[in-house]
């Protein structure tokens, strides 16, 4: 079994994701690296989503014409929910370490924010996902990023210190910045520069990178606690109010992608090899 962090979801917050995943880039980006990969293949592109949760991407490229598509879910209950709920879709449960046979040959692979909950690092789940495409084949792939404004927090966050040093006393080594939930090891992240080499080290070649989640970045550094009129607070998934000050942030961090942003993807390609 991978060491990774299992989510639960609530089926009934499917068209809430729904509706934030339309805004978000890296979900956008990936709607065009299908339609671009199906008219170079002039065939309907195997496509899988790895780490699903709650279904929504899988369901929205369904629902708009791909219907080789497939997402896997380590989480049993959401993927028996959705196995009942839309039985013409294919939802798997299962581990992206330990992959069926039918779910290898991909045209396109997604996975939005999986790679980052493996303790031992990210390098063997991106090598599974460079493993499971076809030559020739795209992957957009997206993790937290330690961006400029986590780096300067981090000196001065004791709590964060102080919980790294308890962890590595039992002997736990981790390979990037770890994120703690309730004590326990949650996520990576990982700079620009690591994120792009692990990329690369697992065979990719990296045709874009770029920042996302700008909102929920600033909100992470500078109104942790999501208090209600401070910069910028959240009221639903990817929905923000800001001050007037918060608006100037918001417009800063995206002059400067890489200052507050909270997730940042890469679009993958997967050479082919040279005979
Ligand atoms: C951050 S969620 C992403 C959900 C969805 N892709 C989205 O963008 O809304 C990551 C998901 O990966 C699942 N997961 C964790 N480890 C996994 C593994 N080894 N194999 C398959 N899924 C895994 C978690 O249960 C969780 O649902």
């Amino acid at each position: 079994m991978a060491k990774s962090i299992e989510f639960t979801w609530n089926p009934e917050e499917i068209s809430i994701y729904m509706r934030a995943k339309e805004k978000a880039v890296e979900y956008q980006d990936s709607v065009r690296v299908a339609n671009k990969v199906k008219k170079e293949l002039g065939r309907d592109p195997k496509i899988l989503e790895a780490g699903s949760g709650n279904g929504c991407v899988v369901l929205m490229f369904d629902k708009m014409g791909f219907k080789n598509i497939c997402g896997i879910e380590y989480n049993k209950e959401i993927i028996s929910v959705l196995n009942k709920e839309f039985p013409d879709i294919n939802f798997v449960n299962g581990d992206i370490l330990n992959m069926p046979d039918a779910l290898l040959h991909n045209d396109f692979i997604m996975s939005f924010g999986l790679m980052e909950h493996f303790i031992d690092g990210p390098d063997i789940p991106l090598k599974a996902m460079y493993n499971a495409l076809n030559d020739g084949g795209y992957a957009v792939i997206s993790v937290p990023c330690l961006n400029f404004a986590r780096r300067v927090k981090r000196y001065f966050d004791r709590g964060a210190k102080r919980a790294i040093k308890k962890v590595k006393k039992s002997g736990i080594k981790f390979k990037y910045y770890p994120w703690f939930l309730n004590g326990a090891f949650y996520e990576y992240h990982m700079t620009p520069r690591q994120f792009r080499r692990e990329c690369e080290n697992a065979g990719f070649k990296i045709i874009k990178h770029a920042a996302a989640q700008q909102n929920l970045g600033i909100m992470h550094v500078l109104n942790p606690h999501n208090k209600p009129g401070k910069l910028i607070w959240y009221y639903e998934l990817e929905e923000y109010n800001y001050s007037k000050m918060g608006r100037l942030v918001y417009w800063i961090a995206n002059k400067l992608p890489f200052l507050f942003n909270h997730f940042q993807y890469c679009i993958l390609y997967k050479e082919p090899k040279k005979l």
